[in-house]
């Protein structure tokens, strides 16, 4: 049978009257809107930001649909990856009743997302390579799993998962399969992205948090069939992204030239950063990545952690996550930060 996320909805959404607006029978720019209640005069600020942006954000999805060689119809556009990670929760889980399967060690939200929700995430551990345990995923897999949380490159171990693995998950399960690529730009592979046609159950996860360098904008993206992307736009805030986001964002995608830079600047720094890691004695062991950091396992990491933010170096103690005793997460810095941390780094050495 055909797969359809409808299948999967919550019953009661299957009634649901989403928010409408007056715009959604009139699309013209040109007229005299008396609909939304704003203010006809302008803003307070010099840029006028007095009108309601558009809820389909379908200027910035054509151009983001060019890039990805997608169909601007397989886009959801959310307040950070955030915001879909909570949306998918809402739309395909019915607390306490489903389940979804998430692989620690990886990304916090999963988890949180899931505990507000009040559903149940099943936690199938990464096995000692960091690596997906799919025959251990495959049988956690019950009637009521909705969903499973795949992160590759995964944080906070900073690895690609293997792509057969993700593919074997995709193929043997029949709920929703979010296989989160934040950290993509750094990996030297292709995107999940370009299997979408072949998957109707992939979601492909993105932000302009990373490799973008938009962190604050907030803007997350959902690649995924357009039935699921029709079911995340009925729940979602009907004006969830700015205008300020949707136009800066929009200006930034003409700019690939300069995330590119940047990624290939930050890419050298890793390499660098892990030699000088690599050297230093309270360092057991600098994992390989296929991201913007290292989970780097230190003698006394905690330790170190303490150690360093006396000195205004903020790293992310990860010794008391699962599989990552003793380690602790570093982002690739610039060459001046990076400098900074391994001198702080070599004085604990002695
Ligand atoms: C794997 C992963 N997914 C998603 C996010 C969140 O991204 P956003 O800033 O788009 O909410 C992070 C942030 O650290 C992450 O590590």
């Amino acid at each position: 049978m055909m797969f359809n996320p409808t299948d999967l909805l919550r019953p009661h959404l299957k009634q649901l009257v989403p928010y409408s607006s007056a715009r959604d029978d009139y699309k013209g720019k040109d007229g005299v809107f008396l609909d939304a209640n704003e203010n006809p005069i302008g803003s307070i600020t010099e840029e006028n930001w007095n009108r309601y942006p558009d809820p389909y954000q379908l200027e910035l999805k054509a151009k983001l649909a060019e890039i990805k060689g997608i169909n601007a119809e397989q886009i959801f556009l959310g307040n950070g990856s955030d915001e879909p990670i909570d949306l998918l929760y809402r739309a395909f889980c019915e607390p306490q009743t489903d389940e979804v399967i998430i692989n620690p060690p990886t990304y916090g939200m999963y988890k949180v997302s899931a505990d507000i929700n009040n559903v149940k995430a099943k936690e199938v551990l990464l096995t000692n390579q960091y690596d997906l345990d799919t025959q251990a995923l495959l049988s956690a897999i019950q009637p009521n799993t909705k969903i499973i949380w795949i992160c590759s490159p995964n944080n906070p171990t900073g690895n690609d998962v293997s792509l057969e693995k993700i593919e074997i998950i995709l193929k043997g399960f029949k709920g929703l399969v979010v296989v989160d690529e934040a950290y993509i730009d750094f990996a030297d592979r292709p995107s999940f992205t370009t299997r979408l046609n072949e998957f109707p159950n992939l979601i492909v996860l993105q932000t302009m948090s990373k490799a973008w360098g938009l962190a604050s904008l907030r803007l997350g993206m959902a690649f995924c069939s357009p039935e699921t992307v029709a079911i995340l736009n009925r729940i979602k805030p009907p004006y969830n992204l700015s205008g300020l986001t949707q136009r800066t964002v929009l200006n930034a995608l003409n700019n690939l030239e300069k995330k590119d830079q940047m990624v290939a600047e930050i890419l050298e720094n890793r390499e660098e950063l892990q030699n000088e890691l690599e050297a230093l004695e309270i360092v057991k062991r600098v994992y390989p990545t296929d991201s913007n950091f290292y989970l780097v396992k230190m003698k006394d990491a905690k330790e170190v952690y303490l150690k360093l933010i006396e000195k205004q170096v903020i790293l992310r103690d990860r010794s008391k996550v699962v599989l990552c005793e003793d380690g602790i997460r570093i982002t690739i810095g610039t060459k001046e930060e990076n400098k900074k941390l391994i001198e702080e780094l070599k004085k604990l050495s002695n």
